[in-house]
């Protein structure tokens, strides 16, 4: 045969007629795998463009053992989510900006990406295909993920000869447990997730698996997350697992600014502005682990995560603990994460522009 996944797979239209939800239980969906209806897939070759691409059922994909994913880790994924509304109707969060970063990312990676309307397009199929995996109201959202992989086979370290884009869903809840509670971090002290020139700036799949070793060690001494270092001082603040950081001071709020070690987080993005239409300062610089006991709030930013306020840090033994209001969360962080929620579950009118309605 000739590549990866021909023929193996076909356009199979099963889209349901039914708008009834999901028969599973809704309450407390944590951030884990709900296997759902359809899929979306489609494959390019190097050099080539990608084709129209279509649905088949939700399940198992056919890869060569020499793939340029499974050997090098030529790859990238993406995170957005789909809230339904009151009227049933169904909002997509700023999808464009993650189709523009995944063009960015895969030329870091050097793949072919979809192009932006491709990747929209893709993503509304996909999630009108599963619609009945979309929570009710305030149980949840669709979590969609689209991959991007070097799905050919090749041997020598290079980039592969085809390109698979895919697209999954899984109804998920709260990333951390509880809503709005507060997460406890660890800064790491041994280990980095990105270096200057490294792939920090980009979603690439070994980002993530770089930061499981310490992630794993925090989580077994009973943190939620581990703060990450630059890698060159080890002294400003990078981000999280998978998520961005922001700090409050008084009326000012800072987050390390996008030099290419930190992920460009469209939560992230999106919060600076929320925040500025607020009326706080906010800036984007290099912030030193010195300035944390200082902070008046520190909270986490991510499509997983939302706003996750921070409760305490610990590094180098010491804790530093932000009490905040109303059970430990601050109220800036408070008054973020519900502006911006507001806003993606389509309860506040959109005046950014940011919505798109299935
Ligand atoms: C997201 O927020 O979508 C992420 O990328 C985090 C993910 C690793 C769970």
């Amino acid at each position: 045969s000739k590549g990866a996944f021909t023929s193996l797979y076909e356009y199979i239209p099963r889209m349901r007629k039914s708008d009834q939800l999901a028969d599973i239980c809704w309450e407390n969906l944590g951030f884990s795998l709900v296997p759902t209806d359809q899929m979306y897939l489609s494959k390019c070759s190097a050099g080539g463009n990608f084709s129209k691409g279509g649905l088949r059922p939700y399940g198992n994909i056919e890869l060569s053992p020499a793939s340029g994913v499974l050997n090098y880790g030529q790859g990238l994924f993406e995170g957005l989510k789909a809230y339904r509304k009151e009227d049933g109707s169904i909002v997509l969060f700023r999808p464009m900006e993650n189709a523009s970063r995944m063009v960015q990312g895969a030329e870091r990676m050097c793949m072919p990406a979809p192009t932006v309307e491709q990747f929209v397009e893709a993503v509304k199929l996909t999630v009108l295909a599963n619609k009945r995996w979309v929570p009710p109201v305030g149980k949840g959202s669709l979590y969609i993920r689209p991959l991007l992989i070097g799905s050919g086979a090749i041997l020598g370290v290079a980039p592969a000869p085809e390109y698979t884009f895919l697209i999954y869903v899984s109804p998920v809840g709260n990333y951390f447990k509880g809503l709005l509670a507060p997460i406890n971090l660890i800064v790491e002290n041994d280990f980095h997730r990105a270096t200057p020139g490294g792939t920090g700036g980009v979603k690439t799949i070994g980002n993530y698996a770089a930061v499981m070793k310490a992630q794993s060690a925090a989580k077994a001494k009973g943190f939620s997350d581990v703060l990450y270092l630059d890698a060159v001082h080890n002294k400003y603040l990078e981000e999280a697992s998978s998520s961005n950081i922001f700090l409050v001071k008084g009326n000012t709020i800072s987050t390390p600014s996008i030099n290419g070690t930190i992920l460009p987080g469209i939560t992230r993005k999106s919060i600076i502005e929320v925040a500025r239409i607020h009326g706080y300062e906010v800036e984007e610089r290099l912030i030193s682990i010195d300035e944390l006991p200082e902070a008046d709030e520190v909270f986490c930013t991510g499509t997983a995560v939302v706003v996750s306020p921070v409760g305490s840090i610990t590094y180098l033994g010491k804790k530093i603990s932000y009490g905040g209001e109303s059970g430990g969360v601050g109220i800036v962080s408070k008054q973020l994460y519900s502006s911006l929620t507001n806003l993606q579950m389509g309860l506040t009118e959109d005046k950014l522009g940011w919505t798109v309605e299935l």
